[in-house]
């Protein structure tokens, strides 16, 4: 199979699922540990990574949870904010859509102010400093109320120019969509743009993915490879237009593999699905190597990986033209 390393590597990139408190890398939380007197209960590194070792969504957001309690000021935020940005453009990553989870915060007493004037100085200054243009999308935690949730959204609104839409995130068991369904038409009434996580193989997986269609009117799914279990399904995704943002390597920490099959037989039925990274800290891997991962397993030519980013930079939550300028960029490079 031809090696194609060089050339992902080199290709433009979008990357429209990424969450800022999952690119937390073990090192920057030992010195934010040690900034902030938090104690961690590791002893060094090599044990925090010892203990990374997910087998489901839940097991998973317990290690994520935990690792959030040294982000306390903004300096934090922007500290962390800026080394995935700085990661991401080394990559060749063009823009950013990224997730953050202000509940996660503000339930342990930091402000909202606080998170997102850090992660806001960090996207202004990656773009000056790096050439990285990113934007936010706040998630909302499915496992905590739908009335912490508007309680989180109305708070957003003075920062609402900072915020191009909403997700939801967290463990999916029993918090199915339509659990927040007034919260996402307010959210869109106020003019943000709308996702929700449609984790993979969850209970009643392919119902959540209607409910986010039916119910809420979503204009993205993130994950949402189930789909493929019902056709029509998938017929309604393509008629619709939407995105499904994919995360191989998180998906084979947190499921039974990584699914680049399902990546395959999406792009085989024309529908729009991008490669992603997820939690880069806790699934070892930023864009390139998620898109290598699924390049090596299922042998895809240059012209999938194309496809690939030019999905995510088709989808991407900028105006017409900003879209087809980086389309242009990487039409040149393809050639
Ligand atoms: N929060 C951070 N990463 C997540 C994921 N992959 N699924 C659900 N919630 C998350
Ligand atoms: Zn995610």
């Amino acid at each position: 199979m031809t090696n194609l390393r060089s050339f992902i590597e080199g290709m433009p990139k979008c990357e429209l699922h990424v969450h800022i408190e999952g690119t937390l890398e073990p090192e920057m939380k030992f010195q934010l540990a040690k900034r902030n007197n938090v104690q961690l209960p590791y002893k060094d590194e090599k044990a925090l990574k010892a203990a990374y070792d997910f087998d489901d969504l839940p097991s998973f957001l317990a290690v994520y949870y935990e690792g959030m309690s040294v982000l306390l000021t903004e300096q934090d935020f922007f500290d962390v904010t800026y080394a995935y940005l700085t990661k991401a453009r080394s990559q060749n990553v063009r823009y950013a859509e990224m997730f953050f989870d202000p509940q996660a915060h503000t339930a342990r007493g930091v402000t909202f102010d606080t998170v997102i004037r850090g992660i806001r100085r960090a996207q202004l200054q990656a773009e000056t400093a790096l050439g990285i243009r990113s934007q936010l999308i706040m998630c909302f935690l499915r496992d905590w109320s739908a009335e912490f949730a508007m309680a989180t959204l109305l708070q957003s609104l003075p920062y609402k120019e900072w915020i191009i839409g909403v997700g939801l995130d967290s463990d999916e068991k029993n918090n199915p969509p339509v659990k927040f369904a007034k919260v996402f038409q307010r959210a869109r009434a106020e003019g943000f743009l709308l996702t929700m996580h449609c984790d993979v193989d969850q209970e009643g997986s392919v119902g959540h993915i209607w409910q986010t269609i039916r119910d809420i009117g979503v204009n993205r799914i993130d994950h949402g490879v189930n789909s493929l279990e019902d056709p029509g399904l998938c017929e309604e995704i393509k008629h619709r237009s939407l995105a499904l943002t994919v995360c191989p390597i998180s998906n084979a920490y947190v499921t039974d593999g990584s699914k680049s099959q399902a990546i395959a037989e999406m792009l085989r039925r024309g529908m729009r699905v991008t490669v992603n990274s997820d939690d880069p800290a806790y699934f070892p891997g930023y864009m390139n190597e998620n898109l290598q991962r699924v390049q090596e397993e299922i042998g895809l030519d240059k012209q999938q990986l194309v496809q690939l980013a030019a999905n995510a930079f088709e989808s991407a939550w900028l105006p017409r033209a900003t879209r087809d300028s980086y389309l242009a960029e990487l039409r040149a490079y393809a050639a």
